[in-house]
C-alpha cells in the first residue's frame, strides 16, 4: 500500500518513524507492507530528522493527491489554506484520506464525508480530538448504537496544563502560562488554546459524531481561560471545587432532532469527580449513553508519538478498506438545532471588585433581582485599600439572565471590576 504524506512536522516525522520501527508488524497484521512514495512539506530544503528520506521530499502537496501510485493521503498540515483544498482533491481523485487537522474538520466534516461517500473511500480522522486516546472511533463504531446524551471533555492539553499549575502551585495565569511555554506545552502564539476555540473545534466533531448532526466550529458558544485567577482558584478551594476547561455536548430530548448545546466554558468541578484529577497535559473524555451508562476516556491528548500512533490505526482501517472495497458508514445528517441562551440553565459563580461602602450589596443584589436571578450564597473574599472582592453563587438561572445582569453590573458606579463567571458543572 503506498500511501503520501502532506506535512512532516511533529506527527508527520512521528509517523514516519513509527512506520519504520513497526513496518514487519504492521505489513503481518495488514498482509502488505506500508510504503510512504512521497511526502510534500512547505520547505523541502529545511534540515530534518534523519530518518526522512530527503529524496521523497516535495514542495508540492499536488504532487501527492496526483500521483495515481498512491492510494491514500495523510494530511498533517495544519490550519493552512492549503490543506481543505488538499483534502478534496485527494478524495475526489479517488484516494481515502486520514487527517488529524481539527480546525478543518470542525468546519468542513460533513461536506467531507460526503465527497468520501461519493468518491466510495474513507475520510479517518482519529487524532483530530483528544490526540493518542482512541475517542473518535468508540463514537462513530463502538457506541453507534447508544442513544448517547452528554460528553463532557478536557481536550486541550495546554489550558488544562495551565489551569493545573495555577491549582497546585498557587500561581496566576501569566506565571502557569510562562511554565507551559518553557517545557514546551504552550505553542509560540497559544492564542487558539487560550480562548477556547480549540476546544471548540474538538467539541464540534465529538457533537457531530455523537449525535449524528451538522455542528460546525461555528456553533460553539465558547469562554476561555485568560482573566481566571489565583483568587478563583482560592474561592473554587475552599468550596470544594476545581477549575476546568470543559467542552461540551448535550442532547435534550429523545428525538434524533431534538436540541443540542454545545459549549466550552471554565467550570467549577466538584473535587471527587473523575474530571477534576485529569493534570497536566492530559486529557479526558466523559460520555453518557442510555445503555452503557458512563464512560470515561483517558489519555496524551497531544505529543508527536501519541498522535502518530492514532494516526497509524487510521490508515490501517482505511486501507483494509481499500483492500476489501469496503468503506465506513457516513455518520452525519441533518442541520442540528440548538438551545439559545435562554435556555441553557445552570448554576453560576460571579466574582466582582465593589466599594466597601453601605449601600453596595443592595445595588448589586438590584441588579440580580432585576433578571430574576436567586442568589444561593456570597462571599467576601478580602478587602484591600477600601475594595471589597465579592464572590455570588446563584441558583439555577439561564446564561442569558446571567449575561445581561453580568452589562448592567460593569455598569454600576460601585462597582470596580467584574472578574469572570464560572458554570457550576454538575
Ligand atoms: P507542524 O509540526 O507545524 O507540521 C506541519 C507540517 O506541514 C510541516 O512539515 C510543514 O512543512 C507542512 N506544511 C505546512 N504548510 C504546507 C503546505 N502548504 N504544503 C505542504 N506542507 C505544508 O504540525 P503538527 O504539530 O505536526 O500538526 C499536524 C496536524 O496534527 C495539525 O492539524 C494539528 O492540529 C494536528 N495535531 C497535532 C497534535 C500535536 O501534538 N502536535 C496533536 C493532535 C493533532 P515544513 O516542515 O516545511 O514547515
Ligand atoms: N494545542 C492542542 C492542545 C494540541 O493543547 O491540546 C492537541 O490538539
Amino acid at each position: 500500500m503506498r500511501i503520501g504524506l502532506i506535512g512532516c512536522g511533529t506527527v508527520g516525522s512521528s509517523l514516519v518513524a513509527l512506520l519504520r520501527d513497526e513496518g514487519d508488524l504492521l505489513a503481518d497484521r495488514l498482509g502488505e507492507p506500508i510504503e510512504i512514495a512521497r511526502i510534500a512539506v512547505r520547505d523541502p530544503e529545511r534540515p530534518r530528522e534523519g530518518w526522512i528520506d530527503r529524496s521523497l521530499l516535495t514542495g508540492s502537496w499536488r504532487e501527492v493527491v496526483s500521483d495515481p501510485a498512491i492510494e491514500l493521503v495523510v494530511e498533517l498540515m495544519g490550519d493552512v489554506p492549503e490543506a481543505i483544498d488538499a483534502i478534496r482533491s485527494a478524495l475526489a481523485g479517488g484516494k481515502s484520506v486520514v487527517s488529524a487537522n481539527k480546525a478543518v474538520l470542525s468546519r468542513h466534516l460533513s461536506e467531507l464525508e460526503e465527497l468520501a461517500g461519493r468518491a466510495e473511500r474513507d475520510i479517518f480522522f482519529e487524532a483530530a480530538v483528544a490526540g493518542g486516546v482512541p475517542l473518535i472511533r468508540a463514537l462513530r463504531v463502538s457506541l453507534f448504537g447508544e442513544r448517547l446524551s452528554r460528553i463532557v471533555g478536557i481536550v486541550n492539553g495546554t489550558t488544562n496544563f495551565i489551569l493545573t499549575r495555577m491549582q497546585e502551585d498557587e500561581v496566576e495565569f501569566e506565571e502557569a502560562l510562562s511554565s507551559a511555554r518553557k517545557l514546551g506545552y504552550a505553542e509560540a502564539d497559544p492564542t487558539s488554546d487560550l480562548d477556547g476555540s480549540d476546544a471548540a473545534a474538538k467539541a464540534a466533531i465529538m457533537a457531530s459524531l455523537a449525535f449524528g448532526r451538522k455542528v460546525t466550529a461555528a456553533d460553539v458558544r465558547r469562554t476561555g481561560i485568560e482573566g481566571v485567577s489565583a483568587g478563583d482558584f482560592l474561592f473554587a478551594k475552599r468550596n470544594g471545587w476545581t477549575i476546568k476547561l470543559l467542552a461540551v455536548a448535550e442532547h435534550f430530548g429523545a428525538a434524533p432532532d431534538s436540541p443540542l448545546n454545545v459549549e466550552v466554558f471554565p467550570a467549577l468541578v466538584p473535587s471527587s469527580h473523575p474530571l477534576a484529577g485529569v493534570r497536566d497535559s492530559f486529557n479526558a473524555v466523559f460520555v453518557e449513553g442510555n445503555a452503557v451508562g458512563e464512560l470515561m476516556f483517558f489519555g496524551p491528548g497531544a505529543g508527536g508519538m501519541p498522535t502518530a500512533s492514532a494516526v497509524l490505526g487510521d490508515v490501517i482501517e482505511a486501507a483494509h478498506n481499500l483492500r476489501t472495497a469496503t468503506r465506513a458508514r457516513v455518520v452525519i445528517q441533518e442541520q442540528a438545532h440548538f438551545l439559545t441562551a435562554d435556555a441553557i440553565l445552570a448554576r453560576f459563580s460571579i466574582s466582582m471588585e465593589v466599594l466597601d461602602e453601605p449601600g453596595v450589596l443592595a445595588r448589586v443584589s438590584e441588579v440580580f433581582g432585576g433578571f430574576g436571578i436567586s442568589i444561593a450564597r456570597m462571599e467576601q473574599l478580602e478587602v484591600e485599600d477600601g475594595v471589597a472582592r465579592l464572590v455570588f453563587l446563584t441558583h439555577r438561572t439561564a446564561l442569558d439572565s446571567l449575561e445581561r445582569a453580568s452589562l448592567e453590573l460593569e455598569k454600576l458606579d460601585v462597582v470596580v471590576r467584574l472578574h469572570r463567571s464560572f458554570r457550576v458543572f454538575t
